[in-house]
């Protein structure tokens, strides 16, 4: 659908223009803070009654994704409409998108859905992604070449934070394993040594516009994402400048309107090897909030009301710090102390409001910027220490 520049204020009709997101986890609820700061109402569509962003939107329609009622809803609420996790059903954004403005689309998210579809279109981009071979029935799995191993088998759909992943060095180990997944649809991807793991955020507009923060890199533990960090020489230059040409050509490619990461590896040669897109924005951009003139849901909000996209200037270095449900002790009960970390300087507390802690739950996370690399680096691992979280 084309489009029209959508302005917060009040309509013809005497409404409050409306932005809607479909998902009430935290990228949800960052982005209706960030679409509420700039005069905008919200409305987010989520099944949860407690979702972190139903809970600070004006509007919560608590529906299924796929239930019609609630997706004419949020059409009658809302100019325009972006979603925070790629698991929404693409012909749910399918309906929405015969009617209002939905950023990114069906058709770029439904790429992102399916690892299978996305290292595909890796490949149409000319930008390198690790060996891969896709498992969809028992004449594929033995035909896998024994190049692929030690490799990791991911489910095709739906895997996230490491689920749906078994790490495999056989045949007989693979053979396993794609049992275990229940023979669904899946990727052996090659295991490569990785030397780092860096991600890059770009937002795109309707008029192909686009612009990047800076590369984050990153540290997965346990394939839950535990520490970014960004400041000038975190990667080496060309790198970056490799990543970020990269992550736009994948824009591209995908003819994509709204905020896109991209996740490489860089090998131990400096290599730069795609990982996965996910079309939204990510966790490891959460720091642009604090250490950033724009952030990453400013950049969601303008390109889904099509407003002009500015590069955003990082104005001091950041270590962002994830703050899991493990941190909560006694059986979750116990808050840790917050008040502890915030006498840090440039300590920034982001809490998602989720009502139960649980192990490898995202609870929130901590920005902690500053004057300098050392300094930031010094009161990331002093928060670190008094929270309990591994150095790194
Ligand atoms: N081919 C690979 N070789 C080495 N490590 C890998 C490979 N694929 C994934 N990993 C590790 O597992 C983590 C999670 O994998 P990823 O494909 O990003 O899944 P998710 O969707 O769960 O984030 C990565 O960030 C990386 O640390
Ligand atoms: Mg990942």
């Amino acid at each position: 659908m084309s489009r029209q520049t959508i302005l917060p204020g009040t309509t013809a009709g005497g409404q409050q223009t409306t932005l809607g997101v479909m998902g009430g986890g935290q990228l949800g609820r960052m982005f209706v803070q960030a679409a509420q700061a700039m005069g905008y109402f919200t409305a987010v569509l989520d099944p949860d009654v407690s979702s972190p962003a139903g809970l600070v939107s004006h509007f919560h329609i608590q529906t299924d994704y796929l239930d019609e009622q609630g997706l004419a809803q949020l059409m009658q609420r809302c100019a325009a409409i972006t979603t925070e996790f790629e698991n929404v059903p693409a012909p749910a954004l399918m309906t929405l998108g015969a009617h209002r403005p939905v950023a990114p689309g069906a058709e770029a998210v439904g790429i992102a859905q399916d690892r299978a579809r996305e290292k595909a279109h890796f490949v149409r981009c000319g930008v390198p992604c690790a060996p891969y071979a896709v498992i969809e029935s028992a004449t594929q799995l033995n035909a896998v070449s024994d190049d692929l191993l030690p490799g990791i088998l991911k489910t095709a759909r739906m895997g996230y934070d490491g689920k749906g992943q078994v790490r495999v060095k056989t045949r007989d180990e693979l053979a396993a394993a794609w049992t275990g997944l229940k023979g669904v649809p899946c990727v052996l991807e090659k295991m490569l040594p990785l030397k780092a793991e860096c991600s890059v955020i770009v937002a795109r507009g309707w008029d192909g516009a686009c612009v990047n923060l800076p590369v984050q890199l990153n540290l997965h533990r346990e394939g839950i994402l535990a520490v970014t960090e960004v400041y000038e020489g975190n990667i080496p230059v060309a790198l970056a400048e490799q990543a970020v040409e990269a992550t736009k050509s994948i824009a591209e490619g995908l003819h994509y309107v709204g905020v896109l990461c991209v996740e490489f590896f860089v090998l131990a040669d400096n290599t730069l090897i795609v990982n996965e897109i996910a079309p939204r924005p990510h966790n490891s951009g959460h720091y642009s909030v604090d250490a950033c003139d724009v952030s990453q849901f400013d950049l969601q909000v303008r390109t889904l009301a099509g407003l002009p996209l500015q590069q955003p200037r990082q104005h001091s270095p950041s270590i962002m710090l994830n703050l899991l449900g493990d941190l909560w002790q006694g059986d979750g009960q116990v808050t840790p102390p917050w008040d502890q970390v915030l006498a840090l300087p440039g300590v920034h507390l982001h809490l998602y409001g989720k009502l139960k802690a649980s192990p490898g739950r995202k609870m929130g996370h901590l920005t902690i910027t500053g004057p300098s690399v050392d300094a930031v680096r010094t009161h990331a691992l002093a928060a670190a220490a008094i929270l309990g979280i591994e150095a790194f």
